[in-house]
C-alpha cells in the first residue's frame, strides 16, 4: 500500500509541477486560431473512441473533436500518445487539447481544466466464462486494466493492491485476461462492448463497476479556449452532429442527461 501511495503522490506532483511550470505558454484561442490548427493529443487505441485502421485515426472522439475544431474555424492535428503522458503532455504544450475519454476527478481538474462532459458512461467488468461477473466476485481476484485510469481506484476498492495488474495500453491488460494471467478486466463499457464483439464466446461482461462523466481537457487556466471547446460542443450537441456522430459508432446518443 505505502508503495502504491507513493507512486501516486509522485505523479500527482509531476503533474501539478508540470501545470505551475508552463501553462503561462499555452496557446491561446486567437493563437490557436491564428496558426489554422487545434492540436489534439489522444491515446488511439481505445476502440470505439480513438483508434487506428491501418494508418487511419478513426473513432467518436476522432469525430467529435474534428466537428468540435470545424466549428471553431482550424483543422484538428491529432497526436497519438500513451494515455499515462496526456495530462502532462497538455501542460508541456505539447497539444491544445486533450481527448481521451478522462473521467472528470477532482485530482486531474487540479492539474488541467476540463471541459462540460462530451458523454457519460462507466467502468464494467469482463472475463472468461464461469469467471468474476460481480463486484462481489472480484474480491481477491486478480483483475487488469491499463495504467493511470479511473478503473485503477475502483479495482483497488474490490479487490486490493496486490491483486491490480497494470498494462501500458488496453491491449496487454485485454491479452492478460484472454490467456488466463489474470481473471479479470476492468474497462471502459464501450471498449469492453468491442472486446466482446471480437471475441465471441470467450468473453463475458459483467456488471458496471462505477459511472463517470467524461471531459475534454485543456492546459490550466487555458480561459480562451476552454469558452471554445465548450461553445463548439454545445453547437454540435444542438445541431444534429453529436446525435450522427454517436449513433454511427454506438448506435445510440451517449451525451450526458
Ligand atoms: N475513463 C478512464 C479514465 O478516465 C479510461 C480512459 C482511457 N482512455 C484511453 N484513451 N485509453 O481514466
Amino acid at each position: 500500500t505505502r508503495l502504491h501511495l507513493t507512486r501516486l503522490t509522485l505523479s500527482l506532483g509531476a503533474l501539478l509541477g508540470a501545470a505551475t511550470l508552463t501553462s503561462a505558454q499555452a496557446r491561446t484561442l486567437a493563437e490557436i486560431k491564428a496558426s489554422g490548427t487545434l492540436k489534439i493529443g489522444t491515446n488511439a487505441e481505445f476502440k470505439p473512441f480513438t483508434y487506428f485502421e491501418g494508418n487511419t485515426m478513426k473513432g467518436f472522439e476522432y469525430d467529435l473533436g474534428n466537428a468540435i475544431a470545424k466549428q471553431m474555424g482550424v483543422k484538428a492535428e491529432w497526436i497519438n500518445q500513451p494515455f499515462d503522458n496526456l495530462l502532462i503532455g497538455l501542460n508541456q504544450n505539447r497539444f491544445d487539447l486533450v481527448i481521451s475519454s478522462h473521467g472528470i476527478t477532482p485530482e486531474r481538474a487540479r492539474a488541467v481544466d476540463f471541459s462540460l462532459p462530451h458523454y457519460c458512461s462507466g467502468g464494467v467488468i469482463l472475463s472468461r466464462p464461469g469467471g468474476p461477473k460481480t463486484a462481489a466476485d472480484l474480491k481477491g481476484k486478480t483483475v487488469s486494466t491499463q495504467v493511470g485510469t479511473t478503473y485503477v481506484d475502483q479495482i483497488k476498492k474490490v479487490t486490493g493492491d496486490r491483486n491490480l495488474r497494470l498494462f501500458p495500453n488496453n491491449s496487454g491488460a485485454l491479452q492478460a485476461l484472454m490467456s488466463g494471467r489474470v481473471d479479470a478486466m476492468v474497462n471502459e463499457k464501450f471498449y469492453s462492448l468491442e472486446a466482446l464483439k471480437l471475441n465471441g464466446k470467450k468473453l463475458q461482461q459483467g456488471e458496471m463497476l462505477f459511472q463517470e462523466k467524461l471531459g475534454m481537457a485543456v492546459a490550466k487556466g487555458n480561459k480562451t479556449l476552454l469558452g471554445a471547446v465548450n461553445a463548439s460542443l454545445k453547437t454540435v450537441q444542438a445541431n444534429g452532429t453529436y446525435a450522427k456522430i454517436s449513433r454511427s459508432h454506438f448506435g445510440q446518443d451517449v451525451r450526458c442527461r
